[in-house]
């Protein structure tokens, strides 16, 4: 019997894996990119990028985790050898890091739920000011962010079919239709126009090197790619599935959602006469203002419930950034599941308290000298994410060019889908992985970690 277990249909991996990638990526962090960025043109480069590079990126790492059927090491470790299985490890690495920040945002959602849902935060005047009090506020972070990690560990340990499969499969259709009736009530609101044409009429003249490798950097965390989380989930899928139509559902499901999110939060942040350029607090200082302006009862009713399914937007991305170290504690160190996730989960919570104390609570973790005196939370989260998925990308792309062979890879995606071979989807796959991917993504990264460590002002 095969006792790693896996996804039961097609839609149980489409959910899983669409899980995966929507989450607070498409509605915490696209808005606060988008908005910092220049907005519109920021959208442009970000939609292209994810169709052009990205997707052959996602259908690389299913292929590859589908073929050697492990964990991100082990399956690196299988098909390249010993030495490949080292990028196993450094998208483990990526994996254990950016769940150690991302789960004190989750946290943060999961205490706007309980505050607006069953106490009076919308009551208050200036959500700017509330949000600030509210993120140095140490034991209700502490609180929520360890429940968000204990729900997180209870569903991992049932492992991906019955704990992962099922809760994608409630939780994601919900959050669309929540989404799409606040844009309707959103874009009646007064100036509600200006969001829209910030949003959606793009003015080239404000792009810069920083908004490309931002788009980059947000188009792979918004798609879990870059560090073995595809590999991983890959490894469960099985051989009659249609990879490449699985993942360009994906695809389409997390570029949709966060496009919503967009719409959702510029009018708003127009209406209410805001800056775009708030950053990681856009949402949160945004939001509120609209369920407010729907009176008590119903504000609590759709905001709580907004927020809620927020969280659980959340939870499936927490659930596969922690099965990817587990996975690999499970298959190559044989260790009980139930262990892994408990030892790991633990680590990840532990490291996760630097960035938790960031943002105000503790002035040495709020501003890092060496890092342009930014917070613990945004060094991890550049070093881990913007800049570490794009990296992980390109020497993935460069694995399957270099050892792997596209030609195997080929062999492998024309399991569940016969007419691939000779197709024009197989000459555009293999020509973007081969040649565009590892020199871009190679470009951008190296531009990028120049940038934010040395400065690239020259080039803004
Ligand atoms: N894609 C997730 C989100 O947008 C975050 C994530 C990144 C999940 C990398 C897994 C791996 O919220």
């Amino acid at each position: 019997m095969d006792s790693r277990g896996g996804f039961t249909s097609r839609i149980g991996f489409i959910l899983a894996a669409a899980g995966s990638a929507v989450g607070l990526g498409n509605i915490w962090k696209f808005p606060y990119e988008t908005g910092q960025n220049g907005g519109a043109a920021f959208l442009v480069i970000y939609l292209a990028l994810t169709f052009l590079l990205c997707y052959p990126v996602m259908v690389g790492e299913i292929a590859i985790g589908r073929k050697a059927g492990l964990d991100a090491y082990g399956s690196y470790n299988k098909l390249g050898g010993k030495r490949w299985g080292y990028l196993g490890l450094y998208g483990i690495i990526c994996g254990i890091m950016i769940l150690s920040f991302y789960n004190v945002v989750a946290g943060w959602a999961f205490g706007y739920f309980l505050e607006i849902s069953f106490s009076d935060l919308l009551e208050e005047q200036n959500y700017g000011v509330y949000f600030g009090r509210y993120v140095v506020d140490f034991w209700d972070n502490l609180i929520f962010s360890l429940c968000f990690m204990v729900i997180t560990a209870f569903i991992v340990i049932k492992g991906v079919q019955k704990g992962i499969e099922r809760a994608s499969k409630i939780m994601m259709p919900t959050l669309f239709v929540i989404l799409v009736a606040l844009i309707i009530y959103s874009i009646t609101l007064p100036n509600a126009m200006d969001g829209i044409r910030f949003y959606l009429l793009p003015d080239f003249s404000e792009i810069t090197l920083e908004t490309l490798y931002s788009a980059m950097g947000q188009a792979f965390f918004s798609l879990s790619l870059g560090m073995g989380a595809l590999i991983t989930y890959g490894s469960y899928v099985s051989k009659n599935q249609n990879v490449l139509k699985s993942a360009a559902t994906i695809t389409l499901l997390d570029i949709s959602v966060a496009f919503l999110a967009g719409l959702l939060i510029f009018p708003l942040v127009f209406s209410q006469g805001q800056s775009p350029e708030q950053g990681p607090a856009l949402v949160f200082v945004v939001l509120p203002g609209i369920f407010q302006t729907m009176g008590p009862v119903l504000g609590k009713i759709v905001g709580g419930g907004f927020f809620l399914l927020l969280c659980f937007a959340a939870l499936t991305s927490t659930i596969s950034l922690l099965e990817v170290p587990v996975a690999y504690f499970v298959d190559e160190k044989k260790i009980p599941r139930k262990i892994s996730v408990w030892t790991l989960a633990t680590l990840v919570f532990i490291l996760g308290l630097p960035s938790m104390l960031s943002q105000g609570a503790v002035g040495a973790f709020s501003s890092l000298s060496f890092y342009q005196e930014k917070s613990t939370l945004d060094f991890v989260s550049e070093v881990f994410s913007d800049i570490s998925l794009p990296l992980g990308g390109c020497l993935m792309t460069f694995f399957i060019a270099t050892r792997w062979g596209t030609h195997k890879m080929s062999e492998e995606l024309s399991q569940g889908n016969p007419n691939y071979k000779g197709s024009f989807y197989e000459g555009y796959i293999n020509f973007t992985i081969r040649y565009i991917c590892p020199v871009l993504l190679g470009i951008f990264s190296l531009l990028i970690i120049i940038d934010k460590f040395f400065g690239l002002e020259q080039l803004r």
